[in-house]
């Protein structure tokens, strides 16, 4: 019996075979879940990446700041998810942030107009991907976003650690919402982890030897499957009464001082 078994989930952000959202997907179907995946931009190369998972998944695509495919995104899902469509869980797993928004110096030079795409794609289409996705969830469904605390500054992340902020104020806002409807809303707040976005944040092996030292339980920033781990508990039936969190997937860094 598998923690996800029978389970219909909608994954959002794979892009490589390295992406937390892969890892997540494939422990997901490990355990039992049916998946659907969603691409963004390169259709093809997603489409390759989904037939290494154990199951072989069907891709839809979806721009999460484009209105049109957020309202089309029901219809294009449902002929994925069997007789009687419904989602049980959906992953957003989605970041972005243009140059001039990442790295040192870049907080204070920084224009409004890359500041307002970093929000609106990394944090505000929480909640665009949630109402996107409501017609087909009900009670004890999980939304569940991937976070990376940022209670403190860091160096380098500039403002996609402000859009961090804001995901994290998203999510309690959302949990506040959807709870009427049964819904839960969670983050996962990863440790750095080697993935394409990761890699394309000037100054991120700043985060290399600090974290492994400074994690009670140390940190291998090239194994993403604890943090895939989290994500499936997180989607799982086994945190009912959890919403409005930040589930800490770091090592324990977050605890600790130095
Ligand atoms: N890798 C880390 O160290 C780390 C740590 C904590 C949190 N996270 C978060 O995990 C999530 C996934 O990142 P990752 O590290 O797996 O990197 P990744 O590059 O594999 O994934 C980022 C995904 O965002 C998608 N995306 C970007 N713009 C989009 C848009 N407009 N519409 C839809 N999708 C869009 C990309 O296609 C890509 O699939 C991000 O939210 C990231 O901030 C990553």
């Amino acid at each position: 019996m598998g923690l996800l078994d029978g389970k219909r989930l909608l994954i959002t952000g794979v892009i490589t075979d390295a992406s937390l959202a892969f890892h997540a997907a494939k422990i997901a179907q490990e355990q039992g879940a049916e998946v659907v995946l969603t691409g963004y931009g390169r259709m093809r190369l997603v489409e390759r990446i989904a037939q290494r998972l154990p199951k072989p998944a069907p891709v839809v695509e979806l721009d999460v700041s484009d209105q049109d495919q957020l309202d089309s995104l029901v219809e294009r899902i449902t002929p994925h998810l069997g007789d009687e469509p419904r989602l049980d869980g959906v992953l957003h797993s989605i970041g972005f942030a243009p140059a001039g928004a990442l790295g040192e110096g870049a907080f204070l030079s920084a224009e409004w107009e890359d500041v307002a795409t970093t929000i609106q794609v990394s944090a505000f289409s929480l909640k665009s991907l949630a109402m996107a996705c409501k017609p087909l969830m009900g009670p004890g469904a999980s939304v569940v976003g991937m976070d990376f605390d940022n209670r403190q500054a860091w160096p380098a992340y500039d403002w996609m650690g402000v859009a961090k902020s804001a995901l994290e104020s998203v999510t309690r806002y959302l949990a506040r919402d959807l709870g009427r409807d049964g819904i839960r809303v969670n983050l996962v707040a990863a440790g750095p982890v080697k993935t394409m976005a990761a890699k394309s944040i000037p100054g991120f092996g700043a985060f290399e030897d600090v974290w492994d030292q400074r994690a009670p339980l140390g940190w291998d920033m090239g194994d993403p499957v604890p943090v895939a781990k989290t994500v499936c508990a997180v989607l799982s039936d086994w945190l009912p009464v959890t919403t409005g969190s930040m589930v800490m997937a770091d090592g324990g860094v977050h605890a600790v001082g130095v």
